[in-house]
C-alpha cells in the first residue's frame, strides 16, 4: 500500500526565521525578553539537575562551529552555533545558530528552531538578568561598546529587565553605531552617539562589551574603569579571543557561567587556572553574595552555557501552543511497522 503524507508521528514544530520575527512582533521584543530571562532564571535555580559539559569546539583559522548539549533528565536539548568575525565582510554574519529539544524518554525531537534570533534574545536576556543582580542599585546608563548584531537586543534587554533609560554607543565602525542608533531610535532609550570607548563609559553604571575580533583585544584597559561598575563581557568567548586588560580583571569579583568552560572560552583564560570565580546560579540561588558594596567592580564573564538555549527553546515551546507560528515539519521516518524502516521506501517508489 502506498502512502504519501506522513503520520503524526513524523511530525516534529519547526520554527523558522520567519516565525520566529513574527512571533517576536506577536509576544512584543521585551516581553519576549523579560520571559525569555524568567525561564532561564528558573533553570539556573536547578542548575544542579542539568547534565554539563563544556561545548564541543571545532576551531578553524575563519572561526569556530560548536555543539552546546545539556539535558534535565527529562528534556534534552542542543544548539548548533558558529563564531566567524571575518563574515560580515563577506555580508554573513558573525553568528548564526539553530537547536533541537528532544523527550529523553523515547528520544523523539519535540521542538526544532532556528536560533540566530533566539540566541541574540537569549545572550541579552541572560546579561539583563544577571546585570538584575549585581549591577548598582539604580543603574540607569549603559556603555553599548561594539555595536553589531547583538548590540539592539543588549540594550533593549537591559531597559526591559534592569531599567536602563540610557544606552551610550561606540564601535570602531560608524557604520555599526549608525545602524544601531536608528534601530533603537524610538524604542525608550536615550540613545547617544559616543565618539571613542572612553566618552561611551562617561556616566554609566554598566559596561557592556560586545565586539568580535579574533583575537586577544583590549577594549577596556585598566584606567578606563571606575569604581563600583557592572562589566557585563559578551564578546571575549573563544580560547585567544578577549575584550579586557588582565588589570581590569584583577580589580573585579568575577561570576561566570560554567567554571570548566569559561575557563578555556572567556576572559579568565587570562589568568591563574585557579583564579576565584563565583557560578552566578549560585547567586541567582541565594547560596553566595552578588554585589556585597558600591564601590566592588562587579564582573559577568559571559560566554554562553547550553542551558540559556535549554530554556530559550523551554520558553519557545510553551509560546508557541495555540499559536499557528510554526510548521509541522516531516523529520522523523514513521514506517506503519518500526521495524520495516526499508518497507517504507516503498511510499516514494515512482
Ligand atoms: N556570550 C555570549 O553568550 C555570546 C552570544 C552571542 C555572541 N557572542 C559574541 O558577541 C560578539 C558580538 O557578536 P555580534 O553577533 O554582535 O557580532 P558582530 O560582528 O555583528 O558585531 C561586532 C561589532 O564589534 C565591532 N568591533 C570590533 N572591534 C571593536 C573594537 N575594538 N572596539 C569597538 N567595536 C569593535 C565591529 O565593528 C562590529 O560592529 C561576538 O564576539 C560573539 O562571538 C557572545
Amino acid at each position: 500500500m502506498k502512502h504519501s503524507a506522513p503520520s503524526a508521528k513524523a511530525l516534529v514544530p519547526f520554527v523558522s526565521v520567519e516565525t520566529m520575527m513574527k512571533l517576536v512582533h506577536h509576544i512584543g521584543i521585551e516581553p519576549m525578553l523579560r520571559g525569555l530571562a524568567d525561564y532561564i532564571e528558573q533553570d539556573f535555580r536547578r542548575w544542579e539537575l542539568f547534565d554539563k559539559t563544556p561545548r564541543v569546539a571545532s576551531h578553524s583559522a575563519k572561526g569556530v562551529i560548536e555543539l552546546m548539549p545539556t539535558s534535565d533528565g527529562e528534556v534534552y536539548g542542543f544548539k548548533y552555533v558558529n563564531g566567524h568575525p571575518g563574515n560580515t565582510r563577506q555580508g554573513l554574519q558573525t553568528v548564526t545558530a539553530f537547536g533541537l529539544l528532544a523527550d529523553v524518554g523515547n528520544g523523539y525531537p519535540v521542538l526544532l528552531s532556528e536560533m540566530t534570533i533566539l540566541t541574540a534574545l537569549r545572550t541579552a536576556a541572560t546579561s539583563a538578568m544577571v546585570a538584575r543582580h549585581l549591577a548598582p542599585k539604580g543603574a540607569d546608563t549603559m556603555a553599548m561598546i561594539g555595536n553589531g548584531a547583538q548590540s539592539e537586543f543588549q540594550s533593549l534587554a537591559m531597559k526591559a529587565i534592569c531599567g536602563l533609560r540610557s544606552v551610550r554607543l561606540w564601535d570602531i565602525d560608524p557604520a555599526a553605531t549608525r545602524k544601531a542608533a536608528n534601530n533603537l531610535r524610538g524604542l525608550g532609550l536615550d540613545v547617544h552617539v559616543c565618539n571613542s570607548a572612553e566618552a561611551a563609559i562617561e556616566g554609566a553604571q554598566i559596561i557592556t562589551t560586545c565586539t568580535a575580533d579574533k583575537q586577544y583585544a583590549t577594549i577596556l584597559t585598566d584606567n578606563m574603569v571606575g569604581a563600583g561598575v557592572h562589566i557585563n563581557a559578551i564578546g571575549g568567548d573563544c580560547p585567544g579571543k578577549t575584550e579586557l586588560a588582565p588589570a581590569v580583571l584583577l580589580r573585579s569579583d568575577i561570576f561566570v557561567e560554567y567554571p570548566d568552560q569559561t575557563r578555556i572560552e572567556g576572559e579568565i583564560q587570562q589568568l591563574p587556572s585557579d583564579h576565584p570565580v563565583t557560578q552566578i546560579w549560585e547567586v541567582i540561588a541565594g547560596r553566595k553574595p552578588g554585589r556585597t558594596s558600591t564601590g566592588q567592580i562587579t564582573l559577568f564573564d559571559s560566554v554562553g552555557f547550553a542551558i540559556e538555549d535549554f530554556s530559550a527553546l523551554r520558553y519557545l515551546r510553551d509560546a508557541i501552543k495555540g499559536t499557528d507560528l510554526y510548521m509541522e515539519l516531516d523529520l522523523l521516518a514513521d514506517p506503519d511497522d518500526p521495524r520495516d524502516l526499508f518497507g517504507m521506501l516503498q511510499r516514494a517508489a515512482p
